[in-house]
């Protein structure tokens, strides 16, 4: 599956207000033409994009996640990143409702758990989640930052979330990328300095 957030090509809309303004067709309108969206999601899969997985607390304290792709760094000062939530995802009250959120970006060797967390029926936690009464992560990522909500901005069928840096901690892997509908990982090649 391919994941691009509409929020990109639908205007602002109320975070309790929202319908799909093509509804069951494959025509997105905007404000000045009618796009085909399935042509649309595949000309954006070809802007590679790390993987990440956004944990938090949900409601009866029991761990939610899922698998995103529109994770971004925002701000250093103050430290913000956000990502944005399909309002259609089983998790939206949880992550919406939430005091704050995890990301953890997955290494090379977790496309397994990409796909676990990007399937809405999967017993997601299973094996991960020690202690129960700690936030949420997935162990052995690239990297991992907690935050506390800064920001929830509705934008079309999304809503973007922002969190504030609390703590965050790196770790020397390759990532797993996500161009094309696939998951790849990085060749071995030699780098082009930036
Ligand atoms: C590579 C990839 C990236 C994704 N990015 C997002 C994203 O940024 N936001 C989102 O709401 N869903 C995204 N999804 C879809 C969710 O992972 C998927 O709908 C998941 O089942 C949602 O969990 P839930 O319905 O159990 O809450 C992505 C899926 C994949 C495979």
């Amino acid at each position: 599956m391919q994941y691009f957030p509409a929020a990109f090509f639908t205007k602002l809309s109320g975070i309790n207000n929202h319908s799909k303004p093509w509804g069951a067709t494959n025509m997105c309108r905007t404000t000045t033409s009618t796009l085909d969206i399935h042509l649309l999601r595949n000309a954006l899969g070809s802007y590679p994009t790390g993987v990440a997985v956004v944990t938090a607390s949900g409601r009866h304290r029991a761990p939610v996640g899922m698998t995103i792709n529109s994770f971004t760094s925002i701000s250093l000062d103050p430290p913000l990143l956000g990502w944005c939530i399909d309002r259609d995802s089983a998790s939206f009250v949880d992550f919406t409702g939430a005091t704050g959120f995890s990301i953890s970006v997955l290494a090379k060797h977790q496309g397994d758990i990409a796909k676990r967390f990007a399937t809405r029926s999967a017993d997601k936690f299973v094996g991960l989640v020690e202690d129960p009464a700690m936030e949420p992560v997935i162990p052995e990522s690239c990297a991992l930052f907690r935050c506390r909500m800064y920001r929830v901005i509705p934008l079309g069928d999304h809503v973007m979330l922002v969190g504030r840096v609390t703590q965050f901690e790196r770790r020397e892997k390759p990532p797993l990328v996500f161009v094309g509908g696939k998951f790849r990982q990085l060749p071995d090649a030699p780098n082009i300095a930036a």
